[in-house]
């Protein structure tokens, strides 16, 4: 066992200095399946995947083989004047899984990385056709696309972005939609994505310089896992083709079907001009990221050494062997258990168990979307007023559901699930009664709540 002199070191991502110091993080020492295990041989269920990586749960003996056999051969290749054979496998496999129409296929190390590719290639795509005011990007209210700066720039997340949205060229974004508390004050019944009013209005003001519109297709993952009607994203797609404006779908959460289709655009019936993928491409076995585009943008890309039409980009790992490995095994296992459609029952499953949270009053919203699930909770279910902040309700349900062996975090006040694909019945079941005995109990802790 190491020292823990390590904790003085340590600078943990998303947590405050305090939390660091009074729960310091659970030191993993193995996993399997959907169980984590630490260093006592205690076990977790890995209730929110991994951070929405983990598709076929941990130590897949398919993947596991998979990067063992290219870890014999090589670890790494740079990928400039080179490619690694799963690197360019992966690219087949990657062009019959894509939608029609986004096929060429630009791989980066994660999520954040492939929206910065994203936007410099719609940038530079329009430089390229003449078009250099084409500078400003629009999104989605309550969007989130990654923690570097560019994909900051589109984040609107006030926790995650206020502090730097005044060092950025202002992106533009749209109300939020966000069905619960619907900023045009409707009901999910009679919802004709009027909030996308306020997309309309920012095209018709500013549609010749804007570079392109980002967003997250069907479900705003890092606001509350926000899942919006499938409407939204039509009079989404309708407006940019009315103003031509390009698309960036962000499908780095929804991609390789969370969402009950392979990819979240399909409930809409639309494709991108550029999509974004990550976490679940290696099936959350290593960083590994793709930036894919239509033939109609690469087109513009197309010129010799000296045509100033070279995508100047790359990282150190970009197209890494073992990574590439692990995602073809990945995608084989996709087709094996037929994503998305054997999803069907498990989702189900978990659209059922999530509505007994209704009991309690603090549970304001129950949502999902294939296998994404989420419970808002409030302080007044009749008023939908927000929970006390410093009250910390939702962070003291996981922490007592990881004293119980469920590992879950919150996001604001939503709690959420994003099991592993290969999640049992039982699992499920134990994951939500766990869920329910943490929630019960801090009800019972800290009521009153104001
Ligand atoms: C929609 C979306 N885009 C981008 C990212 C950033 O991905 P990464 O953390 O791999 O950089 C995330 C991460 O949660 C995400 O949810």
């Amino acid at each position: 066992m190491r020292s823990s002199k390590a904790f003085d070191h340590l600078w943990m991502p998303f947590t405050s200095w305090r939390d660091a110091i009074d729960y310091p993080p659970l030191v993993i020492e193995s996993a399997s399946g959907v169980y984590l295990y630490d260093r006592e041989g205690k076990s977790y269920i890995d209730g929110t995947g991994s951070w929405w990586s983990s598709l076929f749960g941990h130590g897949h003996p398919v993947i596991t083989a998979a990067v063992r056999k290219q870890l014999e051969r090589m670890e790494h290749v740079m990928m400039a004047g080179c490619i690694s054979e799963p690197t360019l496998h992966l690219i087949e496999l990657l062009s019959l899984l894509l939608p029609e129409g986004t096929s060429r296929i630009f791989l980066s190390d994660d999520g954040s990385t492939a929206v910065e590719a994203a936007l410099k290639m719609a940038l530079q795509y329009h430089a390229l056709n003449g078009k250099c005011d084409r500078t400003r990007f629009v999104s989605l209210g309550g969007g989130y696309h990654g923690d570097t700066l560019g994909a900051m720039s589109v984040g609107s997340i006030p926790h995650y972005h206020a502090l730097f949205h005044h060092c950025f060229k202002k992106a533009l974004f749209t109300d939020p939609p966000y069905c619960y508390r619907c900023p045009c004050g409707r009901e999910s019944s009679t919802c004709a994505a009027q909030c996308m009013n306020s997309l309309e209005k920012l095209f018709d003001e500013h549609h010749s310089t804007i570079a392109a519109f980002i967003f997250e297709p069907m479900v705003q993952g890092a606001a509350g896992m926000r899942i919006y009607p499938s409407a939204v994203l039509e009079r989404c797609f309708a407006l940019c083709k009315k103003f031509g404006i390009l698309t960036i779908a962000d499908e780095v959460a929804t991609g390789f079907g969370r969402t009950g289709t392979m990819f979240a655009c399909e409930h809409a019936h639309v494709v991108p001009d550029i999509m974004c993928l990550a976490k679940g491409l290696t099936g959350g076995y290593l960083p590994l990221a793709v930036t894919a585009v239509s033939e109609t943008i690469f087109d513009a890309f197309k010129g010799d050494a000296f045509s100033n039409r070279t995508f100047e980009h790359g990282h150190t790992f970009t197209g890494n062997p073992l990574a590439s490995a692990a995602a073809c095994a990945s995608i084989d296992l996709m087709h094996e258990y037929r994503i998305p459609a054997s999803l069907t029952t498990r989702s189900s499953q978990l659209a059922e168990l999530l509505q007994g949270f209704y009991r309690y009053d603090i549970v304001g919203d129950v949502r999902t979307l294939g296998m994404v699930g989420a419970i808002e909770l409030v302080a007044d279910r009749s008023t939908k007023e927000r929970l006390p902040a410093q009250k910390r309700i939702p962070f003291s349900v996981c922490r007592k559901a990881l004293a119980k062996g469920l590992l879950i975090r919150p996001l604001g006040n939503v709690i959420y699930f994003m099991p592993p694909y290969i999640t049992t019945e039982e699992q499920l079941e134990r994951v939500v009664g766990l869920t329910h005995e943490s929630l019960k109990e801090t009800i019972d802790e800290k009521l009153p709540f104001s």
